[in-house]
């Protein structure tokens, strides 16, 4: 019998050429989610490589699918540099749970995760590595620390939403930080695979919500860095991720008794009892009957209601295109079994002017549950 041919092990780089360990493994991880990040992803990797000489080092990017095709970029980079690798998401969205997924796809003993579009710093990662090495649990790249610069900031809303944002997470923090939303930071993945199953995991703010769900105090230190204004593409931070962030706090504050997400459909849900009542009242003040009106403004607010918690509460696995559609009219039929006994309840209410009774409110109460059970497993349930 003839021993088969002892190939040689096919390689884009020698592992010390690539910068990884002679055993092939990476001391540090640095996590990138990106979306949309196309013409960023070459220059970070020639970024990393050169700010990370001497190291052994592997950057995972990862992507939600991005419509310009930066998971392909990536993949077409780590097919030729074993340091890099990339995940693509399909159908979900959403950066904290990018930056998660990446952290436990690593095996290395030191963790950094930094944005994909040269916003950050990667000449600051060497002392952030000796900051964690020297026993801090979290070394932060801090914009407003003495020596750290913000002004990439793009405008001056950016500036004012991050103090306000500041401001409001110091009141829960156990720790006095002056950039907990920093995105920037490197920590042991020992720490991070023990929070992992705590983390609220939605938003922009991976760090905070590391930090809130510590079991203990942790100690952080923080560098100055400077955040460089983007180069190219687009910010994807709105006011709707401010509405995610403060969800989170709410989240952290009430020890996870009240999920994010319920808390969001309920917010939903009130403003579109709001809705429908603007519009019973316009709809009265334009001449139209009492039922008619009812019916157009429960229609109005359940198109509302969709829209917002497409883009809020359920921003992680939105809807477009075609599925959108079906979404819609999936809603509407769950909710029309809801808003039917609402009609009920407020035409007698109407007729009889008993006003808001106990019963009313636990119909309402028990209407929010209903939907929110029964669109988060048939309207937006994960793919
Ligand atoms: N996978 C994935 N999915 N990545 C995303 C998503 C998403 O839904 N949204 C954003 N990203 C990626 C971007 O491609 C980028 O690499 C990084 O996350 C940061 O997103 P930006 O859109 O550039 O955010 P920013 O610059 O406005 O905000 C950054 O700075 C803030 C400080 O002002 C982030 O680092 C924030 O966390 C930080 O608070
Ligand atoms: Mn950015």
């Amino acid at each position: 019998m003839r021993a088969p041919d002892p190939t040689p092990p096919v390689e884009a780089t020698s592992s010390r050429d690539s910068g990884l360990a002679a055993d092939g493994t990476a001391e540090l991880t640095i996590v990138v989610p990106c979306f949309n990040e196309a013409a960023n992803i070459g220059p970070l990797v020639a970024a990393l490589d050169q700010a990370l000489a001497g190291l052994s080092w592997e950057v995972i990017f990862v992507d939600d699918d991005s419509p310009d095709r930066s998971w392909e970029l990536a993949k077409r980079l780590a097919a030729a540099d074993a340091r890099v690798r990339c995940v693509r998401r399909i159908g979900r969205r959403g950066l904290s749970s990018a930056v998660i997924e990446g952290v436990l796809a690593s095996a290395s003993p030191f963790i950094a995760v930094m944005d994909g579009d040269l916003q950050h710093d990667e000449a600051r990662l060497p002392a952030m590595l000796a900051a964690v090495r020297g026993g801090a649990d979290i070394a932060l790249a801090s914009r407003f620390a003495a020596g750290g610069d913000a002004s990439g900031l793009s405008a001056a809303w950016r500036h004012r939403l991050s103090a306000g944002g500041i401001e409001l997470a110091s009141r829960l923090l156990p720790v006095r930080l002056t950039d907990p939303m920093s995105g920037f930071f490197l920590l042991r993945r020992e720490l991070f695979d023990q929070v992992a199953p705590r983390l609220a995991g939605r938003g922009f703010k991976i760090l905070l919500d590391v930090i809130l769900s510590a079991p203990r105090r942790l100690r952080v230190v923080e560098l100055p860095a400077t955040f460089r204004a983007r180069m190219s593409g687009q910010s994807k931070l709105d006011v709707l991720v401010l509405v995610q962030f403060v969800a989170m706090l709410a989240d952290k504050a009430t020890g996870g008794l009240l999920p994010m997400r319920f808390i969001a459909f309920a917010a939903v849900g009130a403003l579109g009892i709001l809705i429908d009542l603007a519009v019973v009242a316009v709809g009265r003040r334009v001449g139209l009957a009492f039922d008619t009106a009812q019916v157009v403004a429960t229609l109005v607010a359940m198109v509302a209601n969709f829209w917002l918690n497409n883009a809020i509460t359920y921003r992680d696995s939105r809807l477009s295109g075609p599925q959108l559609w079906r979404g819609l009219a999936l809603f509407m039929l769950v909710c029309g079994v809801g808003a039917a006994a609402n009609v009920g309840i407020a035409q007698s209410l109407y007729r009889s002017h008993s006003g808001w009774t106990p019963a009313s409110a636990a119909g309402a109460a028990i209407g929010v549950v209903w939907n929110y059970a029964v669109s988060a497993t048939l309207v937006w349930r994960s793919r």
